[in-house]
């Protein structure tokens, strides 16, 4: 793992110690880079109701552009499993309509890593340009 894979890596970790994640013990950490260098993280947060959870990536995405960020770079995602952890449906439309074709970092927490682009996860997206 390089440098700069390392510290989002780091970063989508610690996130990941604060998930919300009672009812499927499955927590998820997340790291967003913008296109200047910024790193918004997001854990995932489930409720009672269970519909009204939301995966890390989606938190990680909302938190930077209510900031007023619009170009991203890549997003680090991270959890332990023994499988790598790819983004559900409902994120990679959001990742794809809010940050394009970037780059999804996998990683878990012993170091193993693997980097796709969404394009590859989500091809022939729908999006706005249908409309
Ligand atoms: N989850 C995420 O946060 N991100 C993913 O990429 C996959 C799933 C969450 C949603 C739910 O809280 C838990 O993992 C189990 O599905």
């Amino acid at each position: 793992m390089d440098l700069e894979y390392r510290k989002l890596f780091q970063e989508a970790r610690s996130a990941r110690s604060f998930a919300v994640a009672n009812f499927s013990n499955f927590p998820v950490g997340a790291a967003l880079e913008t296109q200047d260098g910024r790193i918004f993280t997001g854990c995932n947060i489930e409720n009672a109701t269970y519909g009204l959870t939301v995966c890390a990536e989606r938190v990680a995405a909302f938190k930077a552009l209510s900031e007023g960020c619009r170009e991203f770079t890549r997003i680090a995602v991270v959890t332990d499993t023994s499988k790598l952890t790819p983004p559900c449906g409902a994120c990679r439309q959001v990742l794809w309509e809010f940050c394009g074709d970037i780059e999804i970092i996998l990683a878990d927490l012993k170091g193993k890593t693997e980097s796709v682009t969404l394009g590859e996860l989500f091809p022939r997206p729908f999006d706005a340009s249908f409309l």
